[in-house]
């Protein structure tokens, strides 16, 4: 079972489960995270799942969208990503997802 961590801006951490075939996205709202707005629903198109993301794996690399979207993001990093496009696999390693002090 993959673990995800969210940490919020202030520090704050709770850890869910990560049902395979969810994104991080679904994961914290099924759990009640705070964080993650989803205004999209998951279509990669608003922005509001914003998070910045450590796994000891790879990840499937963002896409064409997901780089439009992220490139909207002042605050972007190296490990920027949109929380709806990473998808929990059988056997993904344990994941960290760093959120921002707010979405946009
Ligand atoms: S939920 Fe809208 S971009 Fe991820």
């Amino acid at each position: 079972m993959t673990v995800i961590t969210f940490i919020q801006h202030d520090g704050s951490e709770r850890m869910v489960d990560g049902d395979v075939g969810l994104s991080l996205m679904e994961a914290a709202l099924k759990h009640d995270v705070p964080g993650i707005d989803a205004d999209c629903g998951g279509g990669a198109i608003c922005g509001t799942c914003h998070c910045f993301v450590e796994v000891s794996g790879d990840l499937p690399a963002p896409d064409s969208q997901e780089t439009a979207m992220l490139g909207l993001r002042p605050d972007r990093a190296d490990n920027s990503r949109l929380a709806c496009q990473i998808v929990v696999s059988d056997g993904m390693a344990d994941v960290t997802v760093r959120l921002p002090e707010f979405q946009m």
